[in-house]
């Protein structure tokens, strides 16, 4: 990979950009001035989600920008309580129409299961991954994935599915590598992608990377970036500022040791951002925050 266009080939062909922007509500910031200034900057890639509440300002950015639909790589999410067949559907529909698009590039499952009392939790993932098998094969999307299924819940899925989950966005960093999720997705042809990968930027004091940064004579955003590039995993990163939203794309010029990639990999894990897919269940939309 040479630059943030360059790209993977996912398991049913469709190409995927190897670095994308998330666009989760940046802290009392102005989500459509950041859309636009990430395009900008020249991300492809946009990672949505209806939780997030920026698909809109996400379409019109892409409107504006007078640069072809077909140039961008859109990937929306449905939420806990959209989950099921007729729901997966009316969800997508209310995506598409809050986008002002035709069409996906990708769209999710963002998370496996509800709160407790959620005991139906496989029948649902399976009648909602049914809704977008279907639309997967009407066109509307040109793949379907996972987001924070862990194996256990991706295997109910790739047992009973006619159309295999091509992606699975969980949440990885330096500290918190998710060795067992990754393998196994790696082991099934699912490309995974990173959300937060600065650990929501918990990561940019952390001694040992500033170290790493001052060998590497690179910031510690880029160390971390550069890791997951080396790991073949897809780098969902946030960011309000041109000037960041720059840097974090100026990582094809170095390379991480590979003993250094060992010590990454190994650093203790202790930064999980505390939201876990079977035991930290997000309540409801407003106290969740990818
Ligand atoms: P900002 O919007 O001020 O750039 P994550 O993607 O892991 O959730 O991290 C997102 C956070 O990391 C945002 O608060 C963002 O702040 C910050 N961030 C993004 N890129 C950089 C960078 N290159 N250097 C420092 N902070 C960064």
């Amino acid at each position: 990979m040479k630059s943030i266009r360059d790209c993977y080939t996912l398991s049913n062909g469709v190409t995927i950009p190897c670095m994308g922007f998330g666009t989760y509500n940046a802290k009392g910031g102005d989500n459509l001035a950041i859309n636009r200034t990430a395009i900008e900057a020249g991300y492809r890639y946009f990672d949505t989600a209806s939780l997030y509440e920026t698909e809109r300002v996400l379409g019109q950015a892409v409107r504006e920008s007078g640069i072809a639909r077909e140039e961008f790589f859109i990937v929306s999410k449905l939420w806990i309580d959209e989950r099921g067949y007729r729901e997966a559907k009316e969800a997508f529909a209310r995506t598409l129409e809050r986008l002002q698009m035709d069409y996906l590039d990708l769209y999710l499952i963002h998370w496996p299961r509800g709160e407790e009392g959620d005991t139906d939790w496989k029948e649902k993932d399976l009648d909602t991954w049914r809704a977008l098998e279907e639309l997967c094969e009407s066109g509307k999307v040109k793949g379907i994935g996972l987001s924070n299924f862990l194996p256990h819940h991706t295997e109910h899925i790739l047992k009973n599915c006619h159309i295999k989950p091509v992606v699975d966005q969980l949440e990885i960093h330096p500290g918190y590598t998710q060795e067992a999720a990754v393998r196994y997705c790696m082991e099934n042809d699912i490309r995974v992608q990173a959300w937060s990968p600065l650990g929501r930027s918990a990561m940019l004091d952390h001694p040992i990377l500033k170290e790493y940064a001052a060998t590497y004579k690179k910031t510690v955003a880029q160390i971390c970036l550069r890791f997951l590039l080396q790991k073949g995993i897809i780098p969902l990163v946030k960011s309000s500022s041109m000037e960041r939203m720059k840097q974090n794309q100026d990582i094809f010029d170095f390379e991480i040791t590979p003993e250094d990639m060992s010590i990454l990999n190994n650093m203790p894990q202790n930064t999980w951002l505390g939201e876990h897919p079977d035991f930290a269940i997000p309540k409801k939309r407003s106290n969740f925050a990818q």
